[in-house]
């Protein structure tokens, strides 16, 4: 099942791994370009001349993006494309829809400028793949550069030019929806992602690309609460250590656009927020491309009061850096007055026209406004085969088996009746999670479907859904509970549905919804041994279950081939390799709990006095990296290169890692890194390495992971990013709470100095 690999992409994901550049490196080594070299001589003089014709509306038109109506721009908006009055839409898709779009913004138009065509491809086009937070799962960015790479060809097909993904958010909080769009709660494995996405996208924006946008910028996720477009506070250390990581590798990557957040931070949103999208975003990190808004930010500067009318609010955004304006038309029908009358810069429109104009360009949009999107495109491309089978590749790399006592899977060929059981173990539309683009219920394979191929023959496959998933009723507990009785084995797949993670999603407990829990119960009761998948958009906190189901694997949402995976791993085809990229709670109330926390002056211990909660362990029902195999690894022989380096030098880690099992597997072996005394304080431990290592039964191999300065260094006390001297521990294990431990040296200036 080796997935396809992106040639260019290790060389890319090189240059990508730090937090950012030490202060000790000469930043022209490190530094990848923003974007291409900006517009090159012909697409700038394209742009000049195009801009010295435009009136102030016309301009102000190329700011303007407007929603489709049913995946088609409507009648009216047509219209207002013709005035020169739309720069682009979003979520107008489907070759007729879009080449229709683009033929009246190049023909009937006075300018004839081509159109942005965007979309929300967030884990697939058609073939929905599994959401971002599986995909993290599998800890492999290459598999997530091929689905997006897919994902692109598949809604070029069908004329859209722009995605608005990677969403690459950082959750600590479980009960925010939208942590089923990103990658976890992790800095580094989310910037690894952010980066294999955008390029995945973009390629060389070639045909069969998309414009990619990194979003939301920023610390969208960090919502007081976990509730949904809620206030944000944090410190700029905070924001630089752990919320922006993914947003600059984006940017190094060449990401094409950035989206800002709903959010304020610290009592400015981030839709106003110069600092944010010019010094930081443009002056620091030296971003060329487009800034968007999302779906009428730029208006809503009203509702978070920092704005007193809808033109007010619109000159705000664009003095902050905001080039265009999703749905509010708060630029298209305020700033004209606004500029007339002295108080708006015409010249900070025309930056941000210059902007919206390079993107297209860069896309090619002017030679070529339909780039390749036709029907016959689309039937040829869209869920072509060998799409479905990455997809599946992708959703058993994505399983994390969380528990399996006495070795219960795989399910062995013995197996005569198997009872598939619960609410989402025959459902369509849940695999598919949220945000699933233009994908189809009609496409998914179910988990019965998958067990049932899976099982052929000769055996029975009974099922029975036991309960609604978010319903009261109990009145389907006797039919599931009786198969069980006669089942060799029981199949329970418990969870959420799609509609509970996404946006506008979140949640205040992370229980099973329903009665979902005492269908395991009931289940349970039988003696028939129990196999639980979880499918859900986010951690749930489920220590009953955890303490008694024999064997768990959480799944989350799979997408179209969301059965086959399952059944591939049930089954012992593949042994699971997926790792957790979020930490797992016992209850809300431990929220949030992540990983890389600092030590606090009282840490956790058996005195009263210490920082826990009286009634819970301080540890998580899963910490962040877990997951298991069906085989056993072996650490062993952990050496480092040196005792002893300079802040400019590289550290090489090897460990052996051996399969001494029956089977073959791949297990992610885990780096993480432990400041023993900074200027600031510490994490506990952060990742900062890793790597996908496949082992045949008995096989011992060497890794090495490298951690080069920008994996060592910290914000020091003026926020400078550099390489402290010091000691420090690293952790190199199965997960961030096992493994081997090294200690190592920092010196100020390079040993023999
Ligand atoms: C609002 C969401 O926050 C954003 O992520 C999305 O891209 C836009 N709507 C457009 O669909």
């Amino acid at each position: 099942m080796a997935l396809p690999r992106i040639a260019w992409l290790p060389a890319v994901l090189g240059l990508l791994t730090g937090l950012d550049t030490p202060r000790s490196h000469p930043p022209a080594t490190r530094r990848a370009h923003a974007t291409r070299p900006a517009t090159q001589v012909p697409e700038a003089r394209l742009i000049d001349s195009l801009l010295a014709r435009m009136t102030l509306e016309e301009k102000l038109g190329q700011l303007n993006l407007v929603a489709g109506v049913s995946d088609t721009a409507a009648t009216a908006d047509l219209a207002l494309v013709r005035q020169g009055r739309v720069g682009g839409f979003l979520s107008v898709f489907g070759a007729g829809a879009t080449r229709t779009a683009q033929r009246v913004a190049v023909e009937q138009s006075r300018l004839g400028i081509p159109l942005l065509l965007g979309y929300d491809v967030i884990h697939g086009f058609r073939t929905i793949f599994p959401i971002p937070l599986a995909e993290a799962s599998t800890w492999d960015p290459a598999a997530a550069a091929a689905t997006a790479r897919t994902a692109a060809r598949e809604a070029a097909a069908a004329g859209v030019n722009w995605t608005f993904a990677p969403m690459v958010d950082i959750a600590r909080d479980p009960r925010w929806g939208r942590i089923a769009e990103g990658s976890g709660e992790d800095p580094y494995l989310g910037s690894l992602f952010a980066a294999a996405r955008v390029q995945g996208f973009q390629a060389e924006l070639g045909s069969g690309t998309v414009l990619a946008t990194v979003k939301h910028f920023a610390a969208y996720g960090a919502a007081e609460g976990g509730r949904d477009y809620n206030t944000v506070d944090l410190s700029e250390r905070t924001l630089r250590e752990i919320y922006l990581p993914p947003f600059r590798t984006a940017v190094r990557a060449g990401v094409g656009s950035v989206m800002t957040s709903f959010n304020e931070i610290g009592g400015i949103p981030s839709t106003a927020n110069g600092w944010l999208l010019t010094n930081l975003l443009r002056g620091e990190w030296g971003f060329r491309g487009l800034v968007v808004s999302d779906w009428t930010a730029v208006a809503e500067l009203e509702q978070h009061g920092v704005a007193g009318s809808r033109a007010a609010a619109g000159a705000l955004a664009l003095e902050a850096g905001v080039d265009m304006d999703m749905q509010s038309r708060s630029y298209l029908e305020t700033l004209p007055a606004l500029v007339r009358a002295g108080r708006l810069r015409e010249a900070m429109v025309d930056e941000a026209v210059r902007r919206v104009l390079g993107a297209k360009a860069r896309l090619g949009l002017f030679a070529d406004p339909y780039r390749g999107a036709s029907p016959d495109a689309e039937r040829a491309i869209l869920l072509a085969p060998a799409t479905r089978q990455l997809a599946r590749d992708v959703a058993v790399e994505a399983i994390v088996l969380l528990k399996n006592d006495r070795d219960l899977l795989p399910l062995t060929g013995k197996l005569r009746t198997v009872a598939v059981l619960g609410p989402l173990a025959e459902s369509k539309e849940d695999p598919l999670g949220p945000w699933h683009g233009a994908g189809r219920a009609q496409d998914v394979v179910t988990v019965l479907r998958g067990i049932q191929e899976r099982m052929g023959p000769g055996t029975s496959v009974r099922y029975a859904a036991g309960c609604d998933i978010a319903g009261t009723s109990t009145a389907g507990f006797a039919a599931a509970v009786a198969l069980a009785r006669a089942a060799d084995v029981a199949v329970l797949v418990l969870g959420e549905a799609a509609e509970m993670s996404g946006e506008a999603a979140s949640r205040s407990t992370l229980d099973l919804p329903g009665v979902q829990e005492q269908l395991l119960e009931a289940v349970g009761a039988t003696g028939t041994p129990v196999v639980l998948g979880l499918m859900n958009g986010r951690p749930l906190a489920l220590p009953w279950a955890a303490e008694h189901a024999p064997a768990i694997l959480e799944t989350w949402f799979l997408g179209v081939e969301t059965g086959h995976g399952v059944a591939d791993v049930l089954f012992g085809d593949v042994s699971p390799s997926g790792k957790l990229p979020v930490t797992v709670p016992r209850s809300v109330g431990q929220v949030p709990i992540y990983y890389n926390h600092k030590n606090s002056g009282r840490p956790p211990g058996s005195e009263k006095w210490t920082s826990k909660y009286l009634d819970l362990p301080a540890t998580p029902l899963y910490p962040f990296g877990w997951g298991l195999s069906y085989t056993r690894f072996r650490y062993s022989n952990l050496r480092l290169s040196a005792a002893r380096l300079g802040p400019a030098d590289t550290l090489r880690v090897q460990v052996t890692v051996t399969n001494t099992g029956a089977r073959a597997a791949t297990e992610i072996v885990q780096l993480y890194l432990r400041q023993d005394v900074g200027s600031v304080t510490p994490a506990v431990r952060r990742l900062a390495g890793f790597r996908r290592l496949a082992l045949a039964p008995g096989e011992g191999r060497s890794v090495e992971l490298v951690l080069a300065p920008e994996q060592l260094g910290v914000y020091g006390r003026d926020m400078t990013f550099a390489v402290e001297p010091g000691t420090y521990h690293v952790f190199v294990g199965p997960n961030s709470v096992e493994g081997l431990e090294g200690r190592f040296e920092i010196s100020a200036t390079p040993p023999g100095d």
